[in-house]
């Protein structure tokens, strides 16, 4: 006998199950026979935060290059740095779709319908600011139902979104500062 305890509780696989259950479907590579969400289900939420990336992203370029014009660097170098976080956060997404064994959906076709956000041009400094905040807010929103709704069966999707979610609430937090600026 070991000094190790040979129980490993209840909730823990042991050795052997470990490794006999990784060499099953091998195929299927990060997902095992351990994953417990519903991959469908997750694919089409990851989905569609990928659209909303992919709008934000959109939105956001629209906005860089119009505040370049009305002379409004500071903004305008903002949402570009926005603009090129989103972008990451859409390949992370997409990637994460991959390990799943889904595909990525870059369709243009319903692209602003999956996306939770919206694509609103903005006449003004202050309307490009202030939809871009609304739109934070909403990937905020629909991103936190996402990690709560994920917990414990797909710990690394949950963690990639919690991840983007505290990047959201940045974005969120910048633009309300930047919003302040017109009030005074
Ligand atoms: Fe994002
Ligand atoms: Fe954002």
């Amino acid at each position: 006998m070991s000094a190790v305890p040979t129980g490993r509780g209840a909730f823990l696989s042991d050795v052997e199950t470990l490794r006999r259950r990784a060499r099953e479907h091998i195929a299927q590579g990060a997902v095992t026979p351990g994953y417990h969400a519903d991959r469908d289900l997750v694919v089409k939420l990851l989905n569609d935060a990928l659209a909303t990336e992919i709008i934000c992203v959109l939105r956001y370029k629209r906005h860089f290059f119009m505040a370049q014009g009305i002379h409004a660097e500071g903004v305008a170098a903002e949402f570009k740095q926005h603009a090129a976080e989103e972008q990451q956060h859409a390949d992370q997404i997409a990637e994460r779709i991959t390990q799943l064994g889904g595909a990525p959906d870059f369709s243009p076709q319903g692209l602003a319908s999956r996306s939770h956000a919206e694509y609103v041009e903005g006449d003004s400094l202050e309307d490009m600011i202030k939809e871009d905040l609304v739109a934070e807010r909403i990937a905020i929103d629909s991103y936190r139902e996402m990690v709560e709704y994920l917990g414990m069966n797909d710990i690394t999707t949950r963690r990639l979104m919690e991840e983007i979610l505290a990047k959201e609430e940045e974005h969120a937090d910048d633009l309300a500062k930047l919003l302040e600026d017109f009030a005074d």
